[in-house]
C-alpha cells in the first residue's frame, strides 16, 4: 500500500472517528437536556399538592404551609416562582380523597405530592411501585436522626424510606363539654382514666338529667369506624389489639364479641343523622352544648382550640372544651401519622423534593401542627408553641404505649379498611353482631 493510500485511509479513519464522538457528544447533551426538562418541566413550574384537608382546623394548617411556599424564596416564592397548587379533595379520613388519587395513579396522572398514612397504607403505594424512594432527601436533611424511631419503622420498606412525615395525631381521645357534663353533675378530671362502665353511666345520667343533649354524637362512616377502632383498644389493651393484625390474629374471640356489643350500646347514645355529619358536624355538637361527648382524633382540638391563632372555633381548652383517653384505654396512644410521597412521574420533580424538605424542617413542622392539632414528627419541637391540649399529647406519646390506628391507615392496608367500612355499613343497618364479627373475621382472613 502507498503512502498516500494509507494517509488518505488513516484521514478517513479520524474523519469517521470524529463523526462517531461528535454524534456521541451531541447525544449525551441531548441526553442530558431530556433528563433536566423530565425533572423541570418545560411547562412554567408549580407545586401540585393532593390532600384531604378542606374542612375546619385542617384547611388552617395547609393554608399556613402553603404561604411559607409560596413566599419563601429558597421554596416556591423564588425566582422563576413555583406557587402551590392544592389539589385537595374533601372529605375526612380522605373518604374520596383515597379513591379519587388511585384513579389519578392509575391513569398516570399522579400529582407532584400526595398524602398517606404512614405505615400499611404507605405500604400499598409502595408495593403497587407508585412512589419513589427518597432516602436522598433524608441524607440531605439528616432527616433520619430527628423523627420518631416508630415513624421511621413505618415508613421505611426494605431498608428505603418513602415519606415524609409532618406529623402525629391521636386517634383515642374522647372530647366533652365540661359545662354540659356540671349542669347534670358529673365531674370528669382532664386526662384521667375512665372505664367504659363509668362512661355509660354518664351518659344515662345525661339522658335523664339533660334529655335535650345528644350524650355522644357521631358522625359519617369512617368516624363510626373510629369508634369501633377505639373501643376494640379499651377492650383488648394493646397487646391483645396489636395481635389482631398478624397473620394469626383473633377477630372472632371472645373479646372480641363483647367489644363489639360495647359498640352497639355506645351506637343507641347517638344522634339518629349520624351518617349526613362530617366530624367537624358531629364535634360541633359538642361545643354548642347539644351533645355531651364526641370521639374524635385530635385534629377536633385544631379545630375547638383558639390558643394558637389560627383555630377555627377560638374555644378555650378546659373551659369550652376537655378530654380523656377514649375509657378503657388510657396509657395508650393510638397514633396514625400524615405523610407525603413523591409519586413516580411526579411532573413537577425537583419542586416536589423541595416540597418534602421543607415539609420535614423543624420551621414547617412547628408552624402546621399548632394549628391542625397534632404534634411534630419530629422530636426536637419546641414545647411552648403548643396548646393546653397539645403539651398533654406531647407527653403523652413519651409515657403511653403504642397502638396503630385502623382508621387512618397504619395498622392496616386500603383494602382491609374498606372491607371494614362495608361491614360496618351492614351493620349499622342490621345492628346483628354475630354477621358483624363474621365480616370482620373475613376481612382479616382475606387481606392480613
Ligand atoms: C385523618 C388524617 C388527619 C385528619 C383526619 C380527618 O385521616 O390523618 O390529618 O385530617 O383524617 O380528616
Amino acid at each position: 500500500m502507498s503512502y498516500k493510500t494509507k494517509t488518505h485511509r488513516m484521514a478517513v479513519l479520524f474523519g469517521l472517528l470524529a463523526l462517531i464522538l461528535t454524534v456521541a457528544m451531541l447525544g449525551t447533551a441531548c441526553g442530558s437536556k431530556k433528563k433536566s426538562t423530565s425533572t423541570t418541566s418545560a411547562a412554567p413550574c408549580q407545586l401540585q399538592v393532593f390532600s384531604w384537608w378542606t374542612g375546619g382546623g385542617e384547611a388552617a394548617g395547609l393554608t399556613k404551609l402553603i404561604a411559607i411556599w409560596n413566599t419563601d424564596t429558597n421554596l416556591g416564592g423564588g425566582t422563576p416562582k413555583c406557587p402551590f397548587v392544592n389539589e385537595t379533595v374533601a372529605g375526612g379520613a380522605g373518604s374520596n380523597a383515597k379513591a379519587v388519587l388511585a384513579q389519578r395513579l392509575a391513569a398516570n396522572k399522579p400529582p407532584d405530592s400526595f398524602q398517606g398514612h404512614a405505615g400499611k397504607e404507605l405500604l400499598d403505594y409502595i408495593k403497587a411501585g407508585q412512589i419513589e424512594p427518597i432516602n436522598s432527601i433524608y441524607d440531605a436533611n439528616g432527616f433520619k436522626s430527628v423523627m420518631a424511631p416508630e415513624l421511621i419503622k413505618q415508613i421505611t420498606y426494605q431498608g428505603n424510606l418513602y415519606s415524609v412525615p409532618v406529623n402525629i395525631h391521636r386517634a383515642n381521645v374522647l372530647w366533652y363539654n365540661p359545662k354540659v357534663l356540671k349542669a347534670a353533675g358529673i365531674t370528669i378530671t382532664p386526662g384521667a382514666a375512665m372505664t367504659y362502665d363509668e362512661w355509660i353511666t354518664d351518659m344515662n345520667t345525661i339522658k335523664a338529667k339533660s334529655p335535650k343533649v345528644i350524650p355522644l354524637s357521631l358522625g359519617e362512616e369512617w368516624t363510626q369506624k373510629q369508634l369501633l377502632e377505639t373501643t376494640i383498644l379499651g377492650k383488648l389493651g394493646p397487646s391483645g389489639y396489636a395481635s389482631l393484625f398478624a397473620k394469626n390474629g383473633d377477630w372472632a374471640s371472645a373479646d372480641m364479641t363483647t367489644a363489639i356489643n360495647q359498640f352497639k350500646t355506645l351506637l343507641t347514645y347517638t344522634n339518629s343523622d349520624a351518617s349526613s355529619l362530617t366530624w367537624q358536624d358531629a364535634g360541633k355538637l359538642v361545643i354548642d352544648g347539644k351533645a355531651a361527648f364526641n370521639v374524635m382524633g385530635d385534629w377536633a382540638d385544631g379545630y375547638y382550640s383558639g390558643t394558637v391563632k389560627g383555630g377555627n372555633l377560638a374555644k378555650t381548652p378546659l373551659v369550652d372544651y376537655a378530654w380523656t383517653a377514649v375509657p378503657g384505654s388510657s396509657g395508650v396512644f393510638d397514633w396514625l401519622s400524615d405523610s407525603f410521597t413523591l409519586p413516580k412521574g411526579a411532573p413537577h420533580h425537583d419542586a416536589a423534593v423541595k416540597w418534602l424538605g421543607f415539609l420535614g424542617s423543624l420551621k414547617a413542622q412547628d408552624t402546621f401542627n399548632p394549628v391542625k392539632g397534632s404534634i411534630p414528627a419530629r422530636q426536637d419541637a419546641n414545647p411552648a408553641l403548643y396548646d393546653t391540649y397539645l403539651k398533654w399529647s406531647l407527653k403523652q406519646w413519651k409515657a403511653d404505649k403504642l397502638a396503630c390506628s385502623i382508621t387512618h391507615g397504619c395498622a392496616v392496608s386500603n383494602a382491609w379498611n374498606a372491607a371494614i367500612d362495608t361491614a360496618i355499613g351492614q351493620f349499622m343497618s342490621s345492628k346483628d353482631v354475630a354477621a358483624f364479627q363474621k365480616a370482620l373475621v373475613a376481612a382479616h382472613a382475606k387481606n392480613a
